[in-house]
Order: structure tokens, then C-alpha cells, then sequence
């Protein structure tokens, strides 16, 4: 039940106002004086507040400007009851107490309990929304600690199930028929393909944890490191790789070296039959970030489809026959984010794809 407070030194007002409010089944709660209304606001949540202007020690003013000073009850509207005059209409409008409404007495039970159920009405929907917001929050803080336990206890028995399978597989518990070898080999390949997922999984759930990490660090540096990880698969597709001068960002070195390490992965990755592999990698200043971009002339993205690259698991057209778990670019997503930045797709200028995103510049913005 949703409280409202009504103030009010005479009884027998309190016992009118009442008697008009009973209809909105909420829970009435009387004070009959300023200080006993401070009092009860101490204490509890409420709709709203219907106060007395005249009243003997603290007035209704006086006791608004207590209401509006307490960080608990700022937000609380106050609806004035008062005899009406015209002085008493300038006052109230001129009066900074932050009323929302006033009403004349002798009021109208009709008209006070529908201004009531409005307030109540929004207080309601309020409360739902907050407590929304804070289920939602909830619910993504143990969805990520749900995904790091399970990718890291699902690890350890994959690893001994690999590492038998690995035995059979070479012979040392005897030769296998086969059939047997074959069986063996398959079941390789996919426990280590799960094995992929589940490290792909945990570093989803750990990209979110880039804030508070974060310092300046050069991507040229991130960049090297990406390149120097992926330098296998970069010479075997006889890819050049061009990367301009780059900038100190505000970054989690090791997240941002993962970054580029996916987007230049997905480029050798997805790169085209027809032509060899280009990639610039750069950066351009706006303001108090940079915007980079890996531009490649792979086999590109469907115009349709530069949106959905980004979730999870969303494998696109040109993914076909190619491995992978479509993770990578979620987790590309969850780390920009997690530094201020935004991250988005579009399809290149004569085939290929460009990636851009930002991220905050290690000045701030301070030296442009
Ligand atoms: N540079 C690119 N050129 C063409 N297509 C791309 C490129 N980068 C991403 N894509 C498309 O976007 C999809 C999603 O990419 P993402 O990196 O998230 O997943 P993945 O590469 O399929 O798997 P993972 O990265 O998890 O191993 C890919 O399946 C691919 O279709
Ligand atoms: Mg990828």
C-alpha cells in the first residue's frame, strides 16, 4: 500500500480529509502538526503530502522548507490546503517551498481525491520503474559472474577430456581401428572447439570489467602486440597490414590489445578469395576522443547486417565454413563501452568493411 501523509492541527479536518481519501484504499497516515509531519518522513516513503498553510508554531511554509531541505523527502509533491485569497494565491505562487498544487478549503472531496490519485498513480510507476532498473542491473551482474564460474569450472574437465583424447589419439593406449581413430579425432576436434567457446565466453564475461583500469597507453603498442599474436595466420594469408601513427588513450592495455586483436582477426579471417588482404589501421581526433578504424578489402558486410555483427554469437553471411563463435565482436562492444566509447560497422567503399570506434583521449581534451 502506497502512503500518503496529510497534516493538518485541527482533528477535525484530519478526520474530513480522511473520510475524502478513504476511497483510494492507500494507507492515510495523520500528523497534526509541522514537527510531527518531519517526524513520520523520517521514517517512511510517501505519494504525497497534503499540508495545512495555517497552522499554530510551524507553519505549512516552514515546514515545506524543512521537507525540501532533507535529501529523503526533497522529491515528495506537496499539495497546500488553504482558505483561499487573493494574497494567499500570490504567496503560494511566488512561494519557492516547491507546493505542486494547492487546494481551497473548504475542498471539494471529489476534486482532492483525484489530484491525490495522480500522485499516487505516478509515485506507483515510479517505484515499478526503479525497481526494474535495479532487477535489470542485478540480473547482468550474475549473468556475467554466472558466465566466468562456469567458463572457468568447465575448463578443467575439458582439459583432462582433451588431454585423454589427445592419448588415444596417438596411439599410446594401443592402436585404434578405423573407425575408433576416426571417432577419436572428431571427438577431438569438438571438445576443442568447446573449448574455444568457453574461453571466448569467459573473456565476454571479463571485458566488462574494463573501468577503473583504466590509463593512458599507447595503441600503436596494443596494435603490435595484436599483430604480433596474430603474425601466423597474418603471414600464411599474405596480408599487408598498414597502421598510421597512433594515439595514447585512456585504456586497459591488455583489453585494448584484444580489441584490435579481433577486429584484425575478423579481417584476416573474412578476407576475400579474389583479392590479396589490405588492412589500415588509424585514428582521427574529435574532440576530447579519437575515432579509429580498421578498414579492410575483405569479402565485406551486407548492408543489413552491420548491425547485428555486434551480438552475440550473430554469425554472418560471410562466416560460412569459417570457424568461430561469434563472440568476438560482442566482446569488442563490451570493451569499448566499458570505456566511454561507441563501437559500429559499415560496409567499405569498394567492397570490404570498416569497423570505427572511439575511446577517450589520455589528455582529455585538455591541450585542443
Ligand atoms: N572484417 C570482416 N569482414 C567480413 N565480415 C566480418 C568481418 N568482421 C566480422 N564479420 C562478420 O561478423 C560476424 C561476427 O563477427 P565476430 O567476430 O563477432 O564472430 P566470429 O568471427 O564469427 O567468431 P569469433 O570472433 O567469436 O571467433 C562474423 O561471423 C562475420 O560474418
Ligand atoms: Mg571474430
Amino acid at each position: 500500500m502506497t502512503k500518503i501523509l496529510l497534516v493538518d492541527d485541527r482533528p477535525e479536518n484530519l478526520v474530513a480529509l480522511e473520510a475524502a481519501l478513504r476511497p483510494l484504499g492507500q494507507d492515510l497516515i495523520a500528523a497534526q502538526s509541522g514537527e510531527e509531519a518531519l517526524r513520520c518522513l523520517l521514517n517512511d516513503d510517501f505519494a504525497v503530502i497534503l499540508l495545512d498553510v495555517q497552522m499554530p508554531g510551524m507553519d505549512g511554509f516552514e515546514t515545506a522548507a524543512h521537507i525540501k531541505e532533507r535529501e529523503r523527502s526533497r522529491h515528495i509533491p506537496i499539495i497546500f490546503l488553504t482558505a483561499i485569497s487573493r494574497e494567499l494565491h500570490q504567496q503560494l505562487r511566488g512561494y519557492e517551498v516547491g507546493a505542486v498544487d494547492y487546494i481551497a478549503k473548504p475542498f471539494d472531496p471529489w476534486v482532492l481525491r483525484s489530484k491525490v490519485a495522480v500522485f499516487v498513480d505516478l509515485y506507483d510507476k515510479t517505484r515499478r520503474v526503479e525497481e526494474q532498473a535495479a532487477q535489470l542491473t542485478r540480473s547482468n551482474r550474475e549473468l556475467e559472474q554466472f558466465a566466468e564460474i562456469v567458463s572457468h569450472d568447465l575448463r578443467n574437465p575439458l582439459v583432462s577430456v582433451v588431454g585423454y583424447l589427445q592419448m588415444l589419439a596417438d596411439g599410446s593406449a594401443g592402436e585404434l581401428s578405423g573407425d575408433a581413430k576416426e571417432f577419436v579425432e572428431r571427438s577431438l576436434r569438438a571438445a576443442e572447439s568447446m573449448g574455444t567457446l568457453i574461453d571466448d565466453l569467459l573473456s565476454y564475461a571479463l571485458a566488462g570489467k574494463a573501468v577503473g583500469t583504466l590509463r593512458a597507453t599507447d595503441a600503436g603498442q596494443a596494435v603490435d602486440r595484436a599483430l604480433s599474436n596474430l603474425h601466423a595466420d597474418i603471414v600464411s594469408a599474405g596480408a599487408t597490414i598498414n597502421t598510421k601513427t597512433l594515439p595514447v588513450v585512456r585504456a586497459d592495455s591488455s583489453q585494448l590489445t584484444r580489441l584490435f586483436q579481433n577486429l584484425i582477426g575478423n579481417s584476416v579471417k573474412y578476407r576475400s578469395d579474389e583479392r590479396p588482404l589490405h588492412v589500415d589501421i588509424g585514428a582521427e581526433r574529435e574532440s576530447d576522443h579519437w575515432m579509429f578504424s580498421v578498414v579492410d578489402n575483405g569479402s565485406g558486410l551486407a548492408s543489413d547486417e552491420a548491425g547485428s555483427v555486434f551480438t552475440m554469437f550473430y554469425r554472418g553471411s560471410s562466416a560460412q565454413g569459417r570457424p568461430g563463435t561469434g563472440i568476438g565482436l560482442a566482446i569488442c562492444k563490451k570493451v569499448v563501452e566499458g570505456h566511454g566509447g561507441r563501437i559500429w560497422a559499415e560496409p567499405g567503399d569498394g567492397g570490404g568493411t570498416v569497423v570505427r570506434f572511439t575511446l577517450p583521449a589520455a589528455d582529455g581534451g585538455a591541450h585542443n
